[in-house]
C-alpha cells in the first residue's frame, strides 16, 4: 500500500517534468522505496535471529557530549605537612560539591611502620576549580597506626561512612602474617556533616576478622574507597593472609610464611552501624598455571546484585585479578588474570632490575553509567594505577564492555608513581539541561620516588575517550569470564 502511494506521488511528479528525466525518477523512486522497506524489515530480522537475547529499549538521552576536559595537576599533599613524614594510600570520594581526599599521615618514616593518623582534606569544586581546605585529622589513636582509609558515601544517610585498621605502631605485618592471629582491629567512623566532624571510632573485628573460620594474620580494606549498591547495603573490598591448606602447598618465592592471600569483602546492611563477612575469592589456579593470589582490591556494581572484585597480585610477573558475585558479595567466581592490566613488580637496585618482595600495586577501578542510549552494558569502567613494570606512569584506561577488555592506558603523569583512587561526579550541562560525566583522581607521584606528594586532577569522559589509545587488546581468558 505504501509503496503504491509513493510510486503514484512519484509518477506525477515525473510526468510535470522533462520527459527524458522521467526514467530516471523512476527507477531513483523505485530504488528509495525498496531501500526504506529493507530499513522497516531490519528490526524483526533481529528479534528472529537473537530469540535468546534481551532486547534493549532505547532509553532517553540522559547525557550531554562536550569537548574533551582536563585540569592540571596539583598538589593535595607533600612530605613533610604539619610536621608529619609522608602521606601515603590516598582515598577519594565527591558528595554534596565537596571532594574528600583522605590519606594516611606517617610520623616516622615514609614505610608500612611506625605511628600514623588518618586525615583528610576537604575541596569544594568551583566548576573545574577545586578550593581546599585545611588538614583534618580524622583518626588518631597513640601508640597504633591507623592505616587504610576506606570511604563510602551513604547516599541513604548523607553520610560518610569510613572503614580503617588499626595496628601496634611497632608490630610490622611480616611479624602479624608470620604470627597468624589477630592482632589489629578493624574500626569504622561516620561523618554527617560531609567530613568536617566524625564520630568515636567503633570497632568491627569480632563480627568480620572474629567469624572467619581460621584467623588472618593481617586483613586489610581497600585500599581506595568502596561502594553502596543500588539496593542501599555497603560494601568494603580488602584482603587477608591466613595460614590454610594451600597456604603451606605454595612453593618458594610464593611461600609467605604458609599463608595464601585472598581478596574478600564486608558489607553492611544498616549505614554503617553492624558490619558482617562477605564472600572472598576462592584459592585456585589460571589455565597456564599460574596460582591466584589476589591482594589489594577494589569493587564495583556491574548491575543489580552483580559485583565484580578487582586485584593486585603479589606475584612480579602476574598482571590483575577479577572475579564476580552473582549474589551481592555472599560468593565470588574464581579469579581470572587479566593480562591487559599489566602492574609493577620490579624496582632498580644498584642500577640493576629486581623483583620486588611484595610486587604488584594497588589500583582503583569505579563504575559510572555507560552514556549508551542503547548499551548492552549498563555499567562502563574507568581503572587507574602505575601501568609499567616499575612504579611509574600513572594511567587511566576504560572498559565498555563490563571488564572483559580494557583500552590501552592514558598515561596522565609519566614520573614514578604508585596508588591512586578515583571518583566519577555529574554535573549539570546549562545549554542542555543534560547531565555531564565527570572524573577526578587522587594518586601518589614524585620526581625521584612515587611517595613525595599525592596528588590531584580532573576530567570529563570526553577527555577520557580521547585520550584512551584507540586499540583495545582481547582477554587470553574472556571465553566465559563474566
Ligand atoms: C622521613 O623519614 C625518613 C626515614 O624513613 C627520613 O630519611 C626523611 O628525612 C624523613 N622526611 C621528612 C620530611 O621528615
Ligand atoms: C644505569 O644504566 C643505564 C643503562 O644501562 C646507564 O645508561 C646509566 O649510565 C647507568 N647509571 C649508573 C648510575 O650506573
Amino acid at each position: 500500500m505504501l509503496s503504491r502511494q509513493i510510486r503514484m506521488t512519484l509518477k506525477r511528479i515525473a510526468y510535470s517534468v522533462r520527459p527524458s528525466c522521467q526514467l530516471v525518477l523512476i527507477v531513483l523512486g523505485v530504488l528509495t522505496v525498496v531501500w526504506v522497506l529493507i530499513l522497516l524489515q531490519r528490526p524483526l530480522e533481529d528479534m528472529a535471529s537473537t530469540k535468546n537475547k534481551r532486547i534493549e529499549v532505547p532509553r532517553p538521552k540522559e547525557y550531554a557530549t562536550k569537548k574533551a576536559y582536563e585540569t592540571d595537576i596539583e598538589i593535595v599533599y607533600k612530605q613533610g605537612f604539619l610536621g608529619y613524614n609522608t602521606s601515603r594510600i590516598p582515598a577519594l570520594v565527591y558528595h554534596q560539591g565537596y571532594f574528600l581526599a583522605f590519606c594516611e599521615a606517617r610520623k616516622e618514616t615514609f614505610r608500612d611502620i611506625g605511628s600514623m593518623d588518618l586525615v583528610v582534606r576537604r575541596g569544594r569544586r568551583l566548576d573545574w576549580k577545586v578550593q581546599w581546605g585545611e588538614v583534618i585529622v580524622v583518626v588518631t589513636k597513640p601508640g597504633y597506626r591507623v592505616m587504610n582509609p576506606c570511604p563510602i558515601v551513604d547516599k541513604d544517610l548523607e553520610a560518610i561512612v569510613l572503614v580503617f585498621i588499626a595496628i601496634p605502631a611497632h608490630l610490622s605485618q611480616w611479624t602479624m602474617v608470620e604470627d597468624g592471629f589477630i592482632q589489629q582491629q578493624v574500626m569504622v567512623t561516620r561523618s554527617f556533616d560531609n567530613g568536617l566532624t566524625w564520630t568515636y571510632p567503633r570497632d568491627i573485628t569480632a563480627s568480620t576478622l572474629g567469624k572467619m573460620r581460621i584467623p588472618p594474620g593481617i586483613y586489610a580494606p581497600g585500599p581506595g574507597h568502596g561502594i553502596q549498591t543500588s539496593s542501599g547495603k555497603l560494601v568494603i573490598p580488602g584482603n587477608y593472609f591466613v595460614k590454610d591448606k594451600f597456604g603451606s602447598m605454595l612453593k618458594f618465592e610464593e611461600n609467605i610464611y604458609d599463608n595464601a592471600n585472598y581478596a574478600n569483602v564486608i558489607y553492611s546492611s544498616d549505614g554503617g552501624v553492624s558490619w558482617h563477612l562477605g564472600g572472598s575469592i576462592p584459592y585456585g589456579t589460571d589455565a597456564s598455571g599460574w596460582t591466584i593470589h589476589s591482594n589489594e582490591a577494589m569493587v564495583v556494581e556491574m548491575q543489580e546484585g552483580v559485583l565484580m572484585l578487582n586485584t593486585r597480585t603479589l606475584h612480579p610477573d602476574l598482571p590483575r585479578v577479577q572475579s564476580w558475585s552473582r549474589n551481592e558479595g555472599h560468593s565470588f567466581s574464581s579469579g581470572k588474570l587479566v593480562p591487559e592490566l599489566i602492574e609493577p613488580g620490579y624496582k632498580l637496585v644498584n642500577n640493576e632490575t629486581q623483583s620486588s618482595k611484595a610486587a604488584g600495586c594497588q589500583a582503583s577501578l569505579i563504575g559510572f553509567p555507560a552514556p549508551h542510549h542503547i548499551s548492552k552494558h549498563k555499567t562502563w569502567l574507568a581503572f587507574s594505577n602505575p601501568a609499567s613494570m616499575f612504579r611509574e606512569h600513572m594511567s587511566v584506561r576504560l572498559s565498555r564492555d563490563g571488564g572483559r577488555t580494557y583500552t590501552n592506558p592514558w598515561t596522565i603523569y609519566d614520573l614514578p608513581a604508585a596508588y591512586s583512587d578515583l571518583t566519577y561526579f555529574e554535573t549539570l550541562d546549562r545549554e542542555t539541561g543534560l547531565k555531564l560525566q565527570n572524573f577526578a583522581i587522587l594518586f601518589e607521584g614524585g620526581m625521584d620516588t612515587p611517595y613525595e606528594k599525592i596528588m590531584f586532577k580532573m576530567f570529563n569522559l570526553d577527555a577520557l575517550l580521547s585520550r584512551v589509545p584507540r586499540t583495545i587488546r582481547r582477554h587470553r581468558t574472556a571465553a566465559g569470564s563474566d
